[in-house]
């Protein structure tokens, strides 16, 4: 800076367009431009007025300074972040962005967990959410599968020291649904899962669930299917492909998977499919006696059904989204496409 009437257009130029951060540092910072000029002083050879005018030069700056809405309180001469600085509370509220003034949406799967919610909404369903931290007996006991039975091993996720299990399905709430209503019951339970899984295109380790459990004097399978492909065909707003086909799952009885075609490759076989033209979208079947003793339900005089069905599954072959693990990848540009 050759002499002070640059310093002054500089400052002038700057206020305009750097924020009080950079201001402070540029300027007035250990080795800053008007702290170099005010050290200057003493050597100039007319004091007075050269300390006068650099003096209001630093005033100038200190009110732009002062005026600013920013906080600055917290950012030392020399650039870095001072946390032991008083920390202005009106100031922070200023700086957050309006909730009006933020551009974004919410995720697909959000949102088509909502479209899915409202159908069985409409067929007269109750809803309510399942936990992401649950208890062995609710993983397990309560639905039939005591310490040491080989099934568990199907349901591999995750254990906290304390013995807490991230669930791996949202049938841990089955025995809560269960205790808790009279039936007729009529629940929807969405919810995240979490899986030990070597993740793949149709695989993750962390997803959504929709359980949904039905009890009634006389339910029965006819029934059941009925609600599931009814619930199908209404999300897909088409008629589609599915098949029936037995499973295994200690916590009904029979059991059954529900699979569409693998619309990815019109059942000829591909990497999303594993090959086999089909895809799993859910597991359903009659209640286990078992599991309505387990809730002081008399399975002499009551009969149910339940579901659970892959909402990340669905929205993938809705959306024709090849890989499931975009879903969760955060890219800015996959989401934007929904
Ligand atoms: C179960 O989780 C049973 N609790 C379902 C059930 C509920 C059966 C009530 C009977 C009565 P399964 O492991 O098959 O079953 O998973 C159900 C659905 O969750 C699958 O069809 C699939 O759509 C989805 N799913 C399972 N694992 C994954 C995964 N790793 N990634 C994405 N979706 C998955």
């Amino acid at each position: 800076m050759k002499n002070l009437k640059d310093l002054e257009k500089s400052i002038k130029e700057d206020i305009k367009t750097l924020d009080p951060i950079e201001l402070k540092t540029k300027y007035l910072s250990k080795k800053g431009l008007l702290t170099e000029a005010l050290k200057k002083i003493k050597e100039s050879k007319d004091k007075v007025k050269y300390g006068k005018k650099v003096n209001d030069l630093k005033q100038t700056l200190e009110k732009v300074l002062v005026s600013s809405k920013r906080n600055t309180k917290n950012i030392s001469t020399d650039g870095k972040i001072d946390p032991t600085a008083p920390f202005d509370v009106n100031t922070r509220e200023e700086k957050r962005p309006k909730i009006s003034d933020i551009k974004g949406s919410s995720h697909v799967l959000l949102k088509e967990r909502n479209k899915i919610l409202e159908i069985f909404q409409r067929m007269g369903f109750d809803m309510m959410e399942s936990k992401q931290i649950d208890d062995d007996y609710h993983m397990f006991e309560s639905l039939n599968f005591p310490k040491g039975h080989p099934a568990r091993e199907m349901y591999d996720t995750f254990w906290t020291d304390e013995n807490f299990v991230l669930p791996a399905h949202t049938s841990t709430m089955q025995n809560r649904v269960l205790k808790f209503f009279e039936p007729p019951i009529k629940v929807v339970l969405p919810g995240r899962c979490f899986r030990h899984e070597a993740t793949d295109a149709s695989h993750e380790h962390t997803f959504y669930q929709l359980e949904g459990i039905y009890v009634s004097r006389d339910a029965s399978l006819g029934e059941m299917i009925s609600v599931l492909q009814g619930f199908l065909e209404e999300y897909f707003e088409t008629k589609i492909d599915i098949r029936m086909q037995p499973a295994y799952f200690p916590f009904t009885e029979p059991d059954l998977e529900f699979v569409i075609s693998c619309p990815f490759c019109d059942k000829s076989g591909c990497s999303i499919c594993g090959q086999s033209g089909w895809i799993e979208l859910m597991g359903c079947g009659m209640i286990n006696p078992e599991v309505l003793k387990a809730a002081n339900i008399d399975p002499e005089e009551y009969s149910g059904f339940a579901w659970g069905v892959g909402i990340d599954r669905l929205v993938i072959m809705k959306m024709g989204i090849s890989d499931i693990r975009d879903l969760r990848a955060g890219d800015i540009n996959f989401l934007q496409m929904f």
